[in-house]
């Protein structure tokens, strides 16, 4: 059994924060992480070809600019190599090989009591800590929804989570589900390298390009959010056209305040329209059924596929092992309360990196955790 005042559990982007900030602040804390490395969704469960889609001043984590020179929107190596140095810097050591099984509240003691498993070892570690910080982020598992026929299927069905390429794909006729900026990356990451690609697109989209989401972002701090989205709508509309015809419709709420009232980011462009429009890449609308090779959609078309790849989102799986008796979160493993309220549970818990805004998001939680633990002063040695 080992006391801690103040447990994170793990280091992604979210953990480092929150346990650079309780650094500064000189409160003790802990990260467990159940990889054998940090970070280990850029590592390890990212594609190749991705980089940060949002401008590197929206991107940083608190109290390090990324180093002079790093292009405005970080490849995924060079975001990695800076959140290795954001460890260093704040000699954050996390303790690697550890899997959080269970967290519950003891009110007697006042303590959160955690049990967590050696992954190398394979023994069991109980940790009893004054505050919990949960760190374990929104993409914990890929999301595959219900589709009826799905297991007669008999080709490749994966999540966007592993893919990594389209190279092992090369003329294969594969269709992508999901139209967020995964799904759409991935449709043309797939069509560029020589698969014959289609993707559903089931719900309106806000397209725009990366500049455009850069401008909003700058010009929100000080214009209304409903003249903002204005401005970047009949810009896209400009820039991209009516892409209705090719079966993509823009939401009648604006891109940025879509985004902060339901967490549903606007689309960038990373070439897909270009292709669609080429005929390239062909669209279809939601999935009705699928016999074997044959899927067929709910408009009454259907086409024939060699391999799915379910860009459909993600859950968190926090409830397999908070027993959070004050509800903090919902069945998803979200907060139930609505941002900016979200990071806060009762008793000395937290959650950061868990408002769907990303790394600012990420960033404004672990200020916050920090500041409201360091507030409580109960955390100092008697
Ligand atoms: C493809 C992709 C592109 C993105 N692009 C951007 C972008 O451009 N800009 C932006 O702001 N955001 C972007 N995001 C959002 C992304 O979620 C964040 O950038 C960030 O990685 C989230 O950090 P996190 O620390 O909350 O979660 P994660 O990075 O997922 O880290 C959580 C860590 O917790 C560990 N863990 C989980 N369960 C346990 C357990 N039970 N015990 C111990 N450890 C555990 C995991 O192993 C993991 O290392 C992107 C996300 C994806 C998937
Ligand atoms: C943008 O285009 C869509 C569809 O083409 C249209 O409904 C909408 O009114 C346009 N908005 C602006 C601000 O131009």
């Amino acid at each position: 059994m080992e006391e801690v005042v103040v447990l994170i559990v793990g280091a992604g982007p979210a953990g480092l924060a929150t346990a650079a900030c309780l650094g500064r602040c000189s409160v003790p804390y802990l990260v467990v992480e159940r990889e054998d490395c940090s970070a280990s969704l850029w590592r390890h469960r990212t594609f190749d070809r991705v980089k940060l889609h949002l401008a590197k001043e929206f991107c940083a984590l608190p109290y390090m600019p990324y180093p002079d020179g790093t292009p405005t929107y970080v490849p995924k190596q060079e975001f990695i190599k800076y959140l290795d140095s954001y460890a260093e810097h704040f000699c954050i050591k996390p303790r690697y090989c550890t899997s959080v099984e269970s967290a519950a509240y003891d009110e007697g003691a006042r303590r959160w009591v955690i049990a967590a498993r050696d992954t190398v070892a394979g023994t069991e570690i109980q940790y009893v800590v004054r505050y919990l910080v949960v760190a374990t982020g929104e993409n914990a598992v890929g999301r595959i929804p219900e589709i009826p026929g799905i297991e007669s299927f008999p080709g490749e069905a994966t999540h966007s989570s592993t893919y990594k390429s389209g190279g092992r794909y090369a003329g294969q006729r594969v269709l992508v589900v999901g139209s967020g900026n995964s799904g759409m990356e991935i449709a043309y990451d797939l069509a560029s390298h020589g698969a014959d690609t289609s993707i559903v697109v089931r719900s309106p989209v806000h397209i725009m390009t990366k500049d455009l989401i850069r401008l909003g972002m700058t010009l929100v701090q000080h214009i209304p959010i409903k003249i903002v989205d204005l401005l970047l709508v009949t810009i896209a509309n400009f820039t991209f056209g009516d892409l209705s015809k090719h079966g993509i419709v823009r939401p009648k709420t604006g891109p940025l305040l879509m985004k902060s009232k339901t967490g549903r980011s606007p689309v960038i462009n990373v070439g897909t329209v270009g292709l669609i429009k080429k005929g390239i890449i062909k669209v279809f609308g939601e999935i009705s059924n699928i016999i074997g090779n044959k899927v067929e959609f709910g408009c009454g078309k259907e086409s024939y596929f060699d391999a799915i790849v379910f860009a459909t989102g993600y859950k968190t799986t926090v409830n397999l092992w908070l027993k959070d008796d004050k509800c903090m979160l919902n069945s998803d493993g979200f907060p139930k309360k609505g941002y900016p309220n979200h990071w806060k549970g009762q008793n000395g818990l937290y959650c950061a990196g868990f408002a769907r805004r990303g790394l600012a998001g990420i960033s404004m939680d672990a200020n916050n955790i920090a500041n409201d633990i360091v507030s409580a002063v109960d955390f100092l040695p008697d």
